[in-house]
Order: structure tokens, then sequence, then C-alpha cells
């Protein structure tokens, strides 16, 4: 066995994949081994999320689940880090005694450092930001370090598609929400360094990048002299990567969606044709709870705005039910929202009370359990039946899917002829049958039958079976896929 191994397990959102990825890569520089066995591993790494109080209780669960190994092998480090550890410090020590280190998402850079320091110090140790009030703004921002060190494709679950931090933190404070106390102030990245970042990637290999940010709509950098870069500005300096295929970005918040960006969705041709923009609920009232500062109205006629300017544009959405004082007749406004927004598909939650958020303060938490489970599937069903119809349109269209690996509901053939998955520029899910060298090359198909969530295809002829496709995939460090895994 390596003599030095690490083993990860990633809850949260796509910024949590990123920050894994980037923890991963800076200890296998130190000389460490990703493994996939935690009985293995000498450092076990936990990457939080606290948005609702499930994806806590999971993490819980796996501390739980570990205690046992670090009973047994006392010098093996483990170390929290990541949304939960950044809020919530004490509580961890107080559930998970054994855990060595605690790193907030703004310290993630001395992670390598402070494992040495467990190692040779046996002491716990632990890295966090200030909280939101702990100090004036720029000290509080300058606490949070965006963590974007060099980029590793071996340790992306696939080596031709990255993530790339825009901005970090967020400055809406939605009551219901933790990330602006686990992310810290909004503060967007310097274009040059993004573009060189696109370049490294690209370098490497990379053909579509996934821009990143918590309202990734509102970045903006001040460059001097009153000159900014905004999002639409970056992506058409992006767009000049030779070698870059596709560029997408998530995720935006209604009030930001300008006419610039919406110019640049629609011409540059490398920007995939699909926003997420959350509305939450279709209630003004609860919208007003939430402090969304927008109107029901005011995000449909944004919905009608992005449609008439990117014709054809794919828009999915997230909804909250169960919220504070959400009555039968405010529900009724989300489904009637849902019903006429004709998303491709919604990300449907359950209101989860979260200590430290302004809705806990200000609002019971009112809605019984067995409610939002209802409003939940109600609202699911809405959803998935125009899912169907927004998927089936699809049916004798021609899409070109890049090609992201084999479905892993496929059947496993023996031969190099599998069932693939792949997206549309629209972020259509795309299942077909061909030759494994297709992955990470970009394919036409003709769609040829759909389910609500699935387009199925058929290559087109003349780029069967992976003729077009000159090289292999780069090879993939042993367990790299598992940072991706365990979404919340
Ligand atoms: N910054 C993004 C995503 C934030 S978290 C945005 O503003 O859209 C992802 C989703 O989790 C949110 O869109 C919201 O629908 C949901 N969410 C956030 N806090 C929640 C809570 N306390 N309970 C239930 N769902 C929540
Ligand atoms: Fe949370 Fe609102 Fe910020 Fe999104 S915009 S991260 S929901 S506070
Ligand atoms: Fe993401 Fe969860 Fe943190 S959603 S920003 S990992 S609280």
């Amino acid at each position: 066995m390596p003599e030095k191994t690490v083993y990860i397990e990633t809850v949260g959102c796509q910024m949590n994949v990123l920050d894994s990825e980037l923890v991963i890569g800076a200890l296998k520089r130190k000389g460490y081994v990703l493994t996939d066995a935690a009985a293995d591993a000498d450092v076990l790494l936990f990457n939080t999320c606290s948005v609702r109080e499930h994806a806590e209780e999971k993490v819980y669960s796996a501390l739980g689940r570990i205690a046992p190994h670090k009973k047994r092998n006392p010098g093996t480090v483990v170390g929290v880090i990541g949304c939960m550890a950044q809020k919530d410090q004490e509580k961890i020590r107080a559930r998970a005694p054994y855990v060595d280190m605690v790193v907030g998402t703004g310290q993630l850079g001395q992670i390598p450092a402070l494992i040495d320091a467990v190692k040779e110090t046996r002491q716990p140790q632990y890295a966090l930001s200030l909280g939101r009030s702990d100090g004036g703004r720029h000290e509080v921002e300058a606490s949070f370090e965006s963590y974007d060190p060099v980029r590793d494709a071996a340790m992306r679950p696939t080596p031709f598609q990255a993530f790339v931090r825009i901005q970090i933190g967020c400055d809406k404070f939605c009551t219901y929400c933790v990330v602006p106390s686990t992310r810290g102030p909004e503060q967007s990245r310097h274009p040059d360094h993004l573009v060189a970042e696109v370049r490294q990637l690209v370098d490497q290999g990379c053909k579509e990048v996934t821009l990143l940010g918590q309202t990734v709509n509102s970045y903006e950098y001040a460059l001097g002299d009153g000159r900014r870069s905004r999002l639409s500005d970056l992506l058409a300096r992006m767009h000049d990567t030779p070698g870059l295929e596709r560029i997408k970005f998530v995720t935006n918040y209604p009030k930001d969606m300008t006419d610039d960006l919406l110019d640049a969705v629609h011409e540059l041709p490398k920007v995939c044709k699909y926003l997420h923009v959350p509305v939450q609920s279709g209630c003004d009232e609860v919208l007003s709870r939430m402090k969304r500062n927008y109107t029901a109205s005011f995000y449909m006629e944004m919905l009608a705005r992005c449609r008439e300017m990117v014709p054809g544009v794919a828009v999915s959405s997230d909804f909250i039910v169960g919220f504070c004082g959400e009555t039968e007749e405010s529900f009724q406004k989300s489904m009637d929202l849902v019903a006429k927004a004709k998303f491709k598909n919604s990300f449907i939650f359950k209101y989860s009370e979260r200590p430290g958020t302004k809705a806990m303060d200000r609002f019971p938490d009112d809605i019984s359990e067995d409610v939002k489970k209802r409003r939940n599937n109600d609202l699911l069903m809405v959803q998935n039946a125009n899912s169907l119809v927004d998927h089936r349109a699809w049916i004798g269209r021609t899409v070109e899917v890049l090609v992201e690996g084999p479905s892993r509901h496929g059947h496993r053939e023996a031969g190099p002829v599998k069932q693939l998955i792949g997206r549309t520029m629209t972020d259509h899910i795309t299942v077909f049958d061909g030759h494994d060298r297709l992955v990470g090359q970009t394919v036409t198909l003709d769609v040829t039958d759909a389910s609500a969530f699935t387009l199925y295809g058929t290559v087109r002829t003349g780029e069967q079976v992976g003729v077009t496709c000159a090289a292999e995939p780069a090879p993939r460090e042993e367990g790299a896929k598992r940072i991706g895994l365990a979404l919340v």
C-alpha cells in the first residue's frame, strides 16, 4: 500500500465538487494517492454542505460510521471541510470529538499544512473565516480566500469537462439560506485569471467549462478607470479560446438576468442555450418573506424575455415548498407558475429550517412534514408532465451531444459498444448506443424517443462506432469519480 493515501466524501453543490477536486489535486502534489476505500486511508476528508438538515445528517452519519476505524487507527487524520465546517465548528467537536481538522470554505488552501500539523502535534487544527458580522466588509472578504490553484485533469470525474469558479460567496441573503454565511461575501475573480484558467484547462484536453457562482449572472469585476467586466464580457473572451467547445454557467439570479447577457448567450455559438434560474415560489407574499426581491409576474416577464432573446433556450428552476406561512392558496400559485412556465426541469425542495438564518429568527416553520411532502409530490407531478412534453418535442430532431460516459443504468455489455450518455447544448440528457471511444467526443444524434428526463437517439451514419474519434480518453486517477458522486 502506498505510504500516504487520502479518501474523500463530497456532499453539496458543484462548488463542493470543484473544491474536492482542488483539495485532492493539492494533496496529490504532496505525494498523496486518492483511494476509494476509507479503511485504507491515512487521511479521511468529508467535504460538507449545510443547505438542508438532511445534508448535514448525512455527514454526521458518515462520521459515525468511521468512528470505530479511527479508534483502531488513532494515527488516521479525520477532517471535516467546507460549508458545515465554516458554520458548525462547535457542533462538530461535540458530535464527533475525534475529528482532527475543521476547515472552512475560505481556508481550503491550508489543508496540506494542517494535515502535517495534526500528524506532528496530534492536536486538532481549526481554520475558519470570519462570520458575516465579525468585522468590516473588507476584513470578512479577506478572510475568505478564493481557492483556485493549479488544475489537474486526472482529478476530475471526466477530463474533458471542468468547473471554473468565477465568483465566491453570496450577498443576496435570502431569508431561508445559509450560503451567505458558509461562503462569505460575494467576490468576483479577475477576468484575466479566469481566461487563463480556461486556456490551461483546454490545454489539458478540456472541451466544456461550467462557470460557477451562487448568483453567477451578478458577476462583475471592476477593472479600474470605471471599466468593468460583466459575465457577458467574460463569455465573449472565453469564447475565443481555441479548442473550447462549450461554456455553461450556473446559477442565475432572476433580477440580474440582463439583456447584454442574453445577447451573449444568443450570439456566441459555444455558449449553451441553457439557463438555470430558480424562482423558489409562485406567491408574492412567500417571495417577499424569502426576500427574493421580485414578484412572480416579474419572474414570468424575465422568462419571456429569455425565450424571446434566446430562441430555443431551455430553462430550469428550483422551488422550495412548505416555506414558513405557505398556505394552500400560496402553494397553488407555485402550481400555477410551474404549469405556465414550462421549465425543462425543476429541482423541488422541502423547506428545511436552518439555524442562523433570518427565516428561523422571524417566522415559525409551521408547515408539517406531511404537507411539505404532499406539496413536493404535487408540484413534481405538474413539472414532470411538462418535462415530458418538452422532451418529446425533440423527437425527430438532430442534436449535438458531448458524450460523458457509459449510462449508469445501461446494461453492461462485454464489447466496446455500450449504452452511452451525453448532454445536448440545451442540457438535455441523451442516451444512445455507441463505441466507448466516443466518450469525450461531440456526436450528432437523431432523437428517436423521449421520456420526461431523457432523450433517446441514434448516432448519425458516418459517425458510427467511433471511427471519427482519434484519441483514447485521458486516463483517470483511480477513485476520481468519487469526488463527484454524492450530490444532495
Ligand atoms: N445560489 C443558488 C443555489 C442555492 S442552494 C441560487 O440562489 O439559486 C440551491 C437550492 O437549494 C436553492 O435554489 C433553494 O431552492 C434550495 N434551498 C436553499 N436553502 C434551503 C432551505 N433552507 N430549505 C430547502 N431548500 C433550500
Ligand atoms: Fe442562497 Fe439566495 Fe444566495 Fe442563492 S441567492 S445562495 S438562495 S442567499
Ligand atoms: Fe453548496 Fe451546500 Fe455550501 S449547496 S455552497 S455546499 S451549503
